[in-house]
């Protein structure tokens, strides 16, 4: 009698784990036989989420809202997710065009769910966040991976998409700030990408989760100016308005969100946010998917098959997270993070690493080995089981070059970080 063995699913094996997990577990590992280990693998902040949105979820939990909310989320939510955009960039976003996911990941299968037809291709950074090319392969699409142009360009510029494109060619995604680089993608640029995606019938798809975590010093970077009002048309054009037109009774602007959001530049770009980063909240997954008009019924339609709905508790939560006392919260995190960034590039340099990206946003330093290895993955196993450094392999996160790059991520305290410089030092000198 044959036995049956199950198999998983062909597309299965297109998708690589995450090396980050094995030095993390390996980490733990060590700390379990008494090692002390300073983790800066780990891509989560390391502030509990602020006390504020915590008693509003207790309090959603108190009253009983515990059922299903409707798929695109609970309808106070969307609308004060429109208010966002409303007060922060002056873009008047339909509250119908944007659905509540559980976190940036459910929105990033949503949208390749939505967008992508088997054998389309999508054009992504190399390197960038990881799962992005995953959610294209499992819906059967082709994540082509651009260098870039130089070490350090935060994004690929007109003529390089010009030189792969083809007719299979539908998306371009996107993320500024970026993981693991900390670039961020200033807004002249924002506007050329999203006009070569328009004249090539091709969706930009922008995640913005590290939007918040900024640390330029030029808020013209972020300016939403003349020429990004000009990118819309027809009836798009209503939707750049004042900071006042639709406002909630949010933070004042010139906190929070100082870059220019992709919803600023044409009706048809897509934007992916979550409440996990800038607003703290990553075990409670929720996130968002804003879609052109036009999508968005079927986008709600997708929601309903694949999630039901985002936890409710954590919508309730979420609901907070927006109010000008939370932002205070916020911010005094994001100044933390400033701290670090500014000691740890300085540190990282001095010790002789190459910093080609600049750490304009997120919480990440990508940083070049060259004058100490040539194996990233090797490099990284040597810090930390010699010298109790956890950091993250360039090879999570692209081909190009990967083996050069570590991903330093300042979630961790000043002082852990200067004991990271220290054994840095030791360890490399
Ligand atoms: C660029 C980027 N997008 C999306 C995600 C997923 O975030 P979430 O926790 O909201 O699912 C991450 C998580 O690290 C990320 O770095």
């Amino acid at each position: 009698m044959s036995v049956f063995r199950p198999v998983a699913a062909d597309r299965t094996r297109l998708i690589n784990p995450f090396r980050v997990m094995d030095v993390l577990e390996r980490a733990r590992q060590l700390e379990l036989a008494g090692a002390d280990i300073v983790h800066l693998e780990v891509g989560e902040p390391d502030f509990a989420t602020a006390p504020q949105i915590v008693a509003a979820g207790v309090k959603a939990l108190e009253l009983g809202h515990t059922a299903y909310t409707p798929a695109a989320g609970l309808p106070a939510l969307r609308e004060r997710i429109a208010g966002f955009y409303a007060d922060h960039h002056g873009v008047t976003v339909d509250p119908s065009r944007i659905l509540v996911t559980p976190g940036a990941s459910g929105a990033l299968v949503l949208a390749a769910n939505l967008l992508l037809n088997a054998g389309d291709t999508v054009l992504m950074p190399d390197p960038s966040y990881p799962c992005n090319r995953n959610y294209v392969h499992l819906v059967g699409g082709r994540a082509v991976l651009l260098p870039p142009v130089t070490p350090g360009s935060p994004a690929p510029t007109p003529a390089q998409l010009d030189t792969v494109y083809d007719g299979s060619v539908k998306g371009l995604w996107l993320a500024s700030p970026a993981n693991p680089t900390g670039a961020v993608i200033r807004a002249d640029e924002v506007k050329t990408l999203s006009d070569w995606a328009s004249t090539h019938d091709v969706h930009l798809l922008m995640d913005e989760i590290y939007q918040g975590l900024d640390y330029l010093d030029d808020p013209a970077a972020g300016a939403l100016d003349g020429p990004a009002a000009g990118a819309l048309d027809g009836a798009a054009a209503g939707a750049l308005n004042s900071p006042a037109a639709g406002a909630s009774d949010g933070p004042a602007a010139g906190t929070m969100a100082n870059l220019p959001t992709a919803l600023g530049y044409s009706p048809n770009n897509l934007v992916v946010n979550s409440f996990s980063k800038y607003f703290g909240m990553t075990g409670w997954r929720v996130g968002w998917l804003v879609v052109p008009q036009a999508l968005a019924a079927t986008a709600n339609i997708l929601a309903q098959n694949l999630f039901i709905a985002a936890p409710t508790p954590a919508q309730h939560a979420a609901l907070r997270a927006f109010d000008a006392d939370v932002t205070e919260v916020l911010e005094q995190r994001r100044e933390a993070f400033r701290q670090r960034r500014d000691f740890l590039c300085d540190a990282l340099r001095s010790v002789g690493f190459t910093l080609p990206w600049q750490a304009d946003g997120a919480f990440y330093c990508y940083a070049g080995i060259e004058r100490f290895a040539d194996d990233s993955e090797a490099f990284c196993q040597m810090l930390l089981e010699k010298h109790g450094v956890a950091v993250t392999p360039g090879t999570d996160f692209g081909r190009h070059d990967a083996h050069k790059y570590v991903r330093f991520a300042f979630t961790n305290s000043l002082p852990r970080l200067e004991l990271a410089a220290e054994r840095l030092q030791l360890a490399l000198r």
